[in-house]
């Protein structure tokens, strides 16, 4: 694990930025561990926590198991979504139940039902490509896959893909753009992840963390 002068002997964690950032911090918070105002209205990505004991850094979510298989960050916490995605070798000791929506295959509303032998390749439109590739292997689909990094439902209203997979929460964005579910391939909620050297090196904060986390679950 590398050292880095930024950051100080505590437990540096690394937390996504965007829809799930609030809901962490707010289980942090609970838990005792909190970060100031004026650093949380700030653009800094390092910040303390107010104790000063914890390094909280904001990263993007799919990079948050990158920074904590590295051993940049100790701890994470990231959808089990991106996890499943990233495939990084970490421990997975804690879901904290905020984040909750589904990883769905979807597709326009004429094509549910459909066999997907009436297609020679189902083109799959997803952020997600391996659990795409997965999903539709396991069912011996031949599917061709593109790689997009957002607005994913854009797809297939345009003629992109026949299908995609993509994160459900509300099913609004699927909705509004005459999209349906066509299969949910998981349920995600957030997960708390930790490097693996730090498992065992720092045993005893990251048992703290855990521990206290569990109890204002
Ligand atoms: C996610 C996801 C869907 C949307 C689903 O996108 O990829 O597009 O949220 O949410 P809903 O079911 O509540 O409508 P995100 O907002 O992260 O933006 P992106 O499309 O740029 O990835």
């Amino acid at each position: 694990m590398r050292g880095n002068e930024k950051t100080n002997n505590g437990l540096t964690i690394a937390l996504s930025k965007g829809r799930m950032q609030d809901d962490a911090l707010e289980i942090f918070g609970r838990a005792g561990i909190a970060v100031d105002e004026a650093d949380l209205h700030s653009r800094r990505l390092l910040v303390k926590s107010a104790d000063q004991r914890f390094n909280f850094i904001f990263v993007k979510p799919s990079d948050v198991p990158t920074y904590v298989e590295y051993g940049v960050a100790d701890v994470g916490v990231c959808g089990l979504d991106v996890l499943m995605e990233s495939r990084a070798d970490v421990h997975e000791p804690l879901d904290l139940l905020i984040g909750r929506c589904s990883i769905a295959v979807a597709g326009r509303r004429e094509v549910v039902g459909q066999d997907y032998n009436l297609l020679a390749t189902v083109r799959v439109a997803t952020k997600y490509p391996r659990i795409a590739t997965a999903y539709f292997q396991e069912r011996g689909i031949p599917i061709e896959v593109v790689t997009l990094s957002g607005s994913v439902e854009l797809a297939p209203v345009l003629g992109l893909s026949d299908r995609i997979v993509d994160l459900v929460e509300t099913g609004r964005t699927l909705k509004e753009n005459g999209l349906e579910v066509i299969d949910i391939i998981t349920e995600s909620t957030a997960r708390l992840i930790v490097n693996r050297a730090s498992f065992h090196l720092k045993r005893a904060i990251v048992r703290d963390l855990v521990n206290e986390l569990t109890k204002v679950l």
